[in-house]
Order: structure tokens, then sequence, then C-alpha cells
């Protein structure tokens, strides 16, 4: 199974993607979480990712792509994978559904969490990310067990540099501008779900297991 999450910064991904690779057993492949490795490292990706995501853009085609076609090509993605945040352009989209034919493999289904920029921008102030495992918290919606400490690993949690009012608002627009379009693309090729974010993080998931399964037998 290949699936897609696609959707606006804030709507979910990872905190779904989390949810989903635990019950279907797939790894969960996130372009974000993978530049933010980078980022720690120190890398030659790392350092030419680190100029755009602190401004909210998008770092290169050429480059994700790359990162993220190694990552595919790893055995653990033989069975499949739950892409969250890529693809995000036309182009990645495009080199993907060929990455996957070469893969003798093709995309089982795209969700689509939809969810209002007001909500969004709530929801990006007020999380918390664990340093060592990555899963989002949030302070009021879904705050951990306890102050700053993963519920899972027993991680840090700290805020990401980009989740300030400015870079957020950056990050919507370049979400509408080059992002929104793949909603069309991905309904085209009658791959897309549509899936209401707005609701109880329970509720979403159960939400996306229910179309998943309806996917595929
Ligand atoms: P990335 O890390 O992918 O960030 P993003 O797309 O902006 O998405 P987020 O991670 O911010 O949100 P999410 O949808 O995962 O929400 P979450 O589950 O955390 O990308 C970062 C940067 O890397 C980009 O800006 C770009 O520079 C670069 N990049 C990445 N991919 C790229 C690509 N393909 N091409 C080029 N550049 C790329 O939830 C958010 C908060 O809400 C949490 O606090 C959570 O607890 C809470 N929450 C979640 N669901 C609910 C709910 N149902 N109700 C209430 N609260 C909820
Ligand atoms: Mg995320
Ligand atoms: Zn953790």
């Amino acid at each position: 199974m290949y699936l897609i999450l696609l959707g606006p910064p804030g709507s979910g991904k990872g905190t779904q993607a989390e949810r989903l690779c635990k019950q279907l057993d797939l790894p969960h492949v996130a372009s974000g979480d993978l530049f933010r490795d980078h980022l720690k490292r120190e890398t030659d990706l790392g350092n030419l990712a680190r100029s755009y995501i602190d401004k909210g853009q998008l770092v290169p085609d050429d480059a994700t792509i790359a990162m993220i076609k190694e990552r595919l090509s790893r055995s653990d993605c033989r069975g499949g994978t739950i892409l969250d945040g890529f693809p995000r352009t036309q182009a990645q989209a495009e080199a993907l559904d060929s990455f996957l034919q070469e893969l003798g493999q093709q995309l089982t289904g795209v969700l689509f969490i939809a969810v209002p920029d007001d909500v969004l921008i709530e929801r990006l102030s007020g999380r918390r990310i664990c340093r060592k495992c990555q899963t989002p918290y949030h302070i009021l919606f879904s705050p951990p067990r306890e102050a700053q400490t993963c519920d899972l690993c027993a991680g840090d949690l700290y805020q990401r540099d980009d989740d300030q009012p400015e870079t957020i608002k950056a990050r919507l627009d370049v979400y509408h501008k080059q992002t929104a379009p793949l909603i069309k693309f991905y309904k085209a090729a009658n791959l897309l779900h549509e899936v209401d974010g707005n609701m109880d993080i329970d509720q979403v998931t159960d939400t996306m297991l229910t179309i998943i399964r309806s996917l595929r037998p």
C-alpha cells in the first residue's frame, strides 16, 4: 500500500500518519522529519534545506525528490509506505509516479485532510514535538501526560522554529499556491479521498481507516 497524506501545515498529517502506520504496519516517510534530521546532523542537504525551511518556503524539487527516492528504496518500504508531506508540487507528484512505476508499484490512494486556516494557526502555535521520536503534541488539544515529556519515549518536547506566527503565515501561503493544486491533480487520477480534519484526532483516524480499508481487500 502506497498512501499519501496531503494537507496544509497543521492539518494533522504527522499525528495521523503515526497512528495509521501502527495500525497498518507500514513505515512512516515524512519529508519534513527527514529534513529536520539532516539539519540536526548538519549534512550538505541539511544546510541547503535550512534557509528554505526557516522562511517557510519549499526546499527545491531536485533535492527533495532525491531524498525521498533514497528513502523509498530502502528495504522497509518494499511493502508500501505512508507518505507525509510529500509530494508538495506537481513536479514531485510526477516524479513519484515514475519512481513507483520503476518499482513496479502504484499509488493506492491520497487522503486529503481538510482544515480551515484559522484552526491551523491555532494548532501550529500550540504544537510541541518530541526531540527523539518526532511525535507531535498540542499544549491544549493533545497534551502529554507529563509536561515537556513524550508519552511514548520520555524524550524532551520542543517547539519547532518554523512554528512562529510569521513563518506559519508564509507556510500557509506556500501551501495554497504550490501544494493545493495537487488536490485537482489526484482527483483527476481518481485517487483523492477527502477527510474532514476538523474533528477529534480519534474520529479523523477512524474515518481514514474506514477509507483505507475500502481501497483494497
Ligand atoms: P513539514 O514538517 O512537512 O511541515 P508541514 O507540512 O508544514 O506540516 P506540519 O508538520 O506543520 O503539520 P502536520 O500536518 O504534520 O500536523 P501535526 O500532525 O503536527 O515541513 C516543514 C518544512 O520542510 C516545509 O515548510 C518545507 O520547507 C520543508 N519540506 C517538507 N516537505 C517538503 C517537500 N515535499 N518539498 C519541499 N519542501 C518540503 O498537527 C499539528 C498540531 O495540531 C499538533 O500540535 C497536533 O497535536 C494538533 N492536532 C492534530 N490533529 C488535531 C485534531 N484533529 N484536533 C486538534 N488538534 C490536532
Ligand atoms: Mg508534520
Ligand atoms: Zn518521543
